[in-house]
């Protein structure tokens, strides 16, 4: 009995199979396809398309990327909301706007960086901070940041590179200055420009005073005015220069510029 059942079951459906064969056949190429063509991505990874859906209008939510992290600013809707001030960055990455504050600029380079200064590229991490203490971290959009999988591209690698020797260029810098502090500088009609140091300029304090040189630094056009230490770090460098007119012993001088 249970085996009739069975042959007419089977018969039931070669014959569905046979009327629906090409209905069929076009159904699971298409799952073939998308799932080869489009696999099926990560939930927070975001194409340029969808992240622009995030506007508060096609979508509820505000989305916004920065540097190819997208961040949930909906709470924020007083300043990413239509009308807002900040509307501009939501549904893109714009983090080009966040230092150049052009909230015009709708080109392929909006989300570019890596041509900014140390300061500028610094300033970047600091609104980064903001965002990711403020925010919802939701995920990533597919561009010059992350890549389908959600993995760093070599621009992100670069960024991060660029920063670790903005880094070491500005310990350097930190540490030049307490070595040799700027100068006082005043400018009068009369008798030109002067320069002098004092036991806290450049705003080191300290227990010398020091004497005005010329410190030519590498990239700079103009050498600084710099006070040495004289007998302490006064022949450590050759890029250090006497004024003319100026007794080497001096703390003050009048130069021309
Ligand atoms: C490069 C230019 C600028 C950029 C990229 C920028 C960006 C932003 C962003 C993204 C926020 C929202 C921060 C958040 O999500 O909490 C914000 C807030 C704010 N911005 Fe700007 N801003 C710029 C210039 C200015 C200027 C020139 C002023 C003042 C004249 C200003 C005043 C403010 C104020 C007062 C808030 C806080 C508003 C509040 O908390 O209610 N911003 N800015």
């Amino acid at each position: 009995m249970r085996k009739g059942i069975g042959v007419i079951i089977t018969i039931i459906i070669a014959i569905l199979i046979s009327i629906y064969k090409d209905n069929l056949e076009t159904y699971f190429k298409k799952i073939f396809i998308t799932n080869t063509v489009n696999p099926i991505k990560a939930k927070d990874v975001y194409t340029l398309e969808e992240l622009s859906q995030y506007n508060g209008l096609t979508k509820k939510m505000l989305y916004l990327a920065f540097m190819g992290s997208v961040f949930d600013v909906s709470k924020g809707i007083k300043h990413y909301g239509g009308g807002a001030p900040y509307n501009y960055f939501v549904g893109k990455d714009g983090s080009r706007a966040f230092i150049s504050g052009n909230f015009m600029d709708e080109s392929e380079n909006k989300d570019h960086i890596l041509d900014f200064t140390c300061d500028e590229l610094i300033n970047l991490l600091n609104w980064k901070k903001m965002l990711t203490e403020k925010y919802n971290y939701v995920g990533t959009v597919i561009g010059r940041y992350f890549d389908e999988e959600g993995k760093e591209t070599k621009y992100l690698k670069q960024f991060k590179e660029r920063i670790i020797l903005c880094h070491q260029a500005k310990e350097q810098a930190k540490e030049e200055n307490l070595k040799y502090p700027d100068c006082n500088i005043e400018w009068s009609a009369e008798k030109s420009t002067r320069v002098w140091c004092s036991k806290s300029s450049g705003g080191v304090r300290r227990s010398w005073i020091g004497v005005p040189r010329q410190l030519y630094s590498p990239g700079q056009d103009h050498p600084r005015c710099v006070c040495v230490n004289i007998g302490q770090h006064e022949n450590e460098t050759a890029l250090l220069k006497e004024y003319d007119n100026c007794s080497s012993g001096s703390t003050s001088c009048y130069i021309k510029i």
